[in-house]
């Protein structure tokens, strides 16, 4: 029979119950549901509303259940709905009436954006530590291959040289906007929604202040109906996971392409790769990949959510059941993928060769050119017009600009001087380019300083709000 059987006449049908009930996966908010019950046990006792004993009964037998969920002892019956009603259910059968006191002052609505909050902080907390942790390989891997120079690109046009530590920095400083975002997001799930009582608030003397601050929350949510409506917290979860992947996948298409024969930058580690079952030769980069692929659930996950909410009027509709499995399925779909890359990053090789080669090659240091001009006082237009010329006549000679002698240069500007021979360097090119957050060792060394005092602060952040559960 089901807790709210006494109004109706028939029991319901098996498909209607199939349909409706959540139990299946909001069961993996057991630990968030039963913490807050047992927080709302206590607030009970505490402004008296029930008995101290009968307090002690509810919360023993919580206790009792989540060891028993927790154990993998507990039977699961669809018949409950969702977790709550599980447990509930469970309490009354394990201390008998008293059980159903447990109830008092409060709604499913109030628990499940309880429960949600929940765990979604400590998930935050484990992502952030994920990400955190994949920016000290992507810092570590900077330190080891520091010298290492690379083709920038744009357009996928070899565009200026480049180093390959300055590459992997950007994606660090993507990932400190990352964390932060993450952290932003746990300071707005970061209020406590009990005491809604299901919409309206309630008659009964509740102290929501006590159980937020038991359930380890910042404060209080300020109006019942938004407090059982709301699902802000899982939109700004899943969008700041989308950006998140983003960054991933936009490594991921970088991975793909360098460890391709075409670019031949990186050779991923054996361990990282896999291969082909009809291709003896393949070594492909499938977690790279999938990563990528996985963008599009992620996506669809922030997309799905926003969906439900457009047009849900206050207060609590059943549609909102429908915010947990894309909020899991983000969830688990993200903590791999950081993980993944990370290890893949740390273990790659980098071929220095190849890539220096290539940022040699193209005319790359062809802005270096203009830029001379303009240093002995050429407007940067006309300069730009200057070395587009040389660039055009080495390739109607297919000659490099490192094969031109002072007098070619001479021929299309006499602005050229001995010390322009030197100008086709890619090493002096990097080294030149000393402007603040710019390529140059120098700029690079700035941004490695910098990206170890945000890991500290991460750090910092991430002991203040660290879970062991
Ligand atoms: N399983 C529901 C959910 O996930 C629980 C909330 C309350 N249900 C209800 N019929 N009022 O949202």
């Amino acid at each position: 029979m089901k807790l709210w059987s006494g109004r109706f006449d028939k029991p319901t049908d098996k498909i209607i119950e199939e349909f409706t009930a959540s139990l299946d996966f909001d069961k993996r908010l057991y630990k968030d549901d039963i913490a807050g019950s047992i927080a709302h046990a206590k607030m009970l006792a505490k402004v008296g509303i029930i008995s101290t004993k009968e307090s002690d009964a509810l919360q023993s037998g919580l206790s009792e259940i989540y060891r028993e969920i927790d154990s993998g002892q507990f039977s699961f019956d669809i018949g409950d709905e969702d977790i709550h009603m599980a447990i509930e259910r469970a309490l009354i059968d394990k201390i008998g009436s008293v059980g159903g006191k447990l109830h008092t002052a409060r709604s499913r609505n109030d628990q499940i954006t309880l429960d949600l909050r929940l765990y979604l902080k400590k998930e935050i907390v484990i992502i952030a530590t994920l990400i955190k942790d994949f920016q000290a390989i992507l810092s570590e891997k900077c330190r080891i291959s520091k010298s290492a120079m690379m083709p920038g690109y744009t357009h996928l046009q070899r565009a200026q040289p480049i180093l390959f530590s300055h590459h992997l920095l950007a994606y660090f400083f993507m990932l400190e906007r990352d964390f932060n975002r993450l952290k932003n997001c746990f300071l707005e799930t970061d209020v406590m929604p009990l005491g809604s009582a299901a919409l309206a608030g309630t008659s009964f003397p509740i102290d929501r202040d006590f159980v937020s601050s038991e359930l380890g929350f910042s404060k209080i949510s300020d109006n019942s109906l938004d407090s059982v409506s709301d699902r802000d917290f899982v939109v700004s979860f899943l969008s700041s996971a989308s950006l998140l992947i983003t960054h991933l996948s936009r490594l991921a298409e970088e991975i793909v392409l360098w460890s391709s024969q075409e670019f031949g930058f990186v050779v991923l580690d054996d361990a990282h790769a896999t291969g082909s079952s009809i291709m003896p030769q393949k070594k492909n980069p499938d977690f790279a990949e999938l990563i990528r692929g996985k963008t599009g659930r992620i996506f669809g996950n922030l997309m799905a959510m926003l969906t439900v909410l457009k047009g849900l009027p206050l207060a609590y509709n059943r549609d909102l059941q429908e915010d947990k499995e894309g909020l899991f399925d983000t969830i688990d779909t993200i903590k791999p993928a950081i993980v993944v890359i990370g290890s893949a990053i740390q273990a790659m090789t980098i071929n220095i060769e190849n890539m220096e080669k290539a940022a040699g090659t193209d005319f790359s240091t062809a802005t270096d050119y203009a830029d001379y001009l303009v240093k002995k006082g050429i407007p940067f237009r006309a300069a730009h017009e200057v070395v587009g010329e040389i660039v055009k006549d080495c390739i109607a000679k297919n000659k490099d600009l490192s094969e031109l002698s002072i007098d070619d240069l001479k021929n299309f500007s006499n602005d050229f001087d001995a010390d322009a021979l030197e100008l086709h360097s890619i090493k002096n090119s990097v080294d030149s380019r000393t402007s603040p957050g710019g390529t140059a060792p120098i700029s690079v060394e700035e941004q490695l300083a910098k990206s170890e005092k945000i890991l500290k602060s991460e750090e910092e952040w991430l002991s203040t709000n660290e879970y062991t559960s």
